[in-house]
């Protein structure tokens, strides 16, 4: 059973995703301590409804380095195995992530290296993509750039708006996340520079075409 620390600054409904799928036993893990950076995160609210220690970290008025000093003190504290990044708004630095490479997880809602950066699902739908989508990916020292873990890609309908192309995305989202988590928790994830292996991978084929006529 791996021990979780889940980092996030909002709604928290990929936090939540986790939560369910350890509680229903399908990964073999514990989210031991949720941080918000933000105070006002609902996350906060469904960590406490869930029983889960819960910290507000503000980085305001803090170096880099300070904020992500009190981080850790608090990730060491719970002896997190899985460090995952959850809606969290903040681009951590090396310092951070040298410490937990291999060990730390972010959720990305488009297909990368597609669309890195913030508001990305409204920029699909600017941009006219006719396949849009999400991607878990082990964190590096770059802004989206670290190695690919599980993509799931979803259609963009021209009477779609931004919203409805958000919301197909994070569908997507509460199912890849803990699948990723899954398979890191069962020992089947290796990096092998920027590639990721998965053991015992399941090659269902298929393809997604849109429009699909
Ligand atoms: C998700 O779309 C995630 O991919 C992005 O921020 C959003 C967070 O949503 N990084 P939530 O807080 O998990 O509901």
């Amino acid at each position: 059973m791996i021990r979780i620390g889940v980092l996030i600054s909002g709604s928290g409904t990929n936090l939540q995703a986790i939560i369910d799928a350890c509680n229903s036993g399908y990964i073999d893990g514990k989210v031991v301590v949720v941080i918000s950076n933000k105070e006002d995160a609902y996350g906060r609210v469904r960590a406490r409804k869930a029983g889960i220690p819960e910290y507000y970290i503000s980085h305001r008025g803090k170096s880099r380095e300070e904020f992500e000093d009190e981080l850790i003190e608090v990730l060491e504290k719970y002896e997190v195995d899985l460090v995952a990044l959850a809606g969290f708004m903040r681009i951590l630095s090396p310092h951070f992530v040298r410490r937990y490479y291999g060990r730390l997880m972010n959720i990305h809602p488009a297909l990368l290296p597609a669309f890195p950066g913030i508001n990305v699902q409204e920029k699909q739908w600017e941009y006219g993509v006719k396949i849009a989508g999400c991607t878990v990916h082990f964190v590096d020292e770059g802004t989206d750039t670290g190695p690919i873990i599980i993509q799931a890609a979803v259609p963009v309908y021209s009477d779609d708006t931004a919203e409805d192309v958000r919301l197909r995305i994070l569908e997507q989202e509460h199912k890849i996340y803990p699948l990723a988590i899954k398979l890191f928790a069962e020992g089947r994830l290796t990096i092998e520079g920027r590639r990721v292996i998965i053991q015992g991978e399941k090659k269902k084929g298929g393809f997604l075409m849109n429009p699909s006529e």
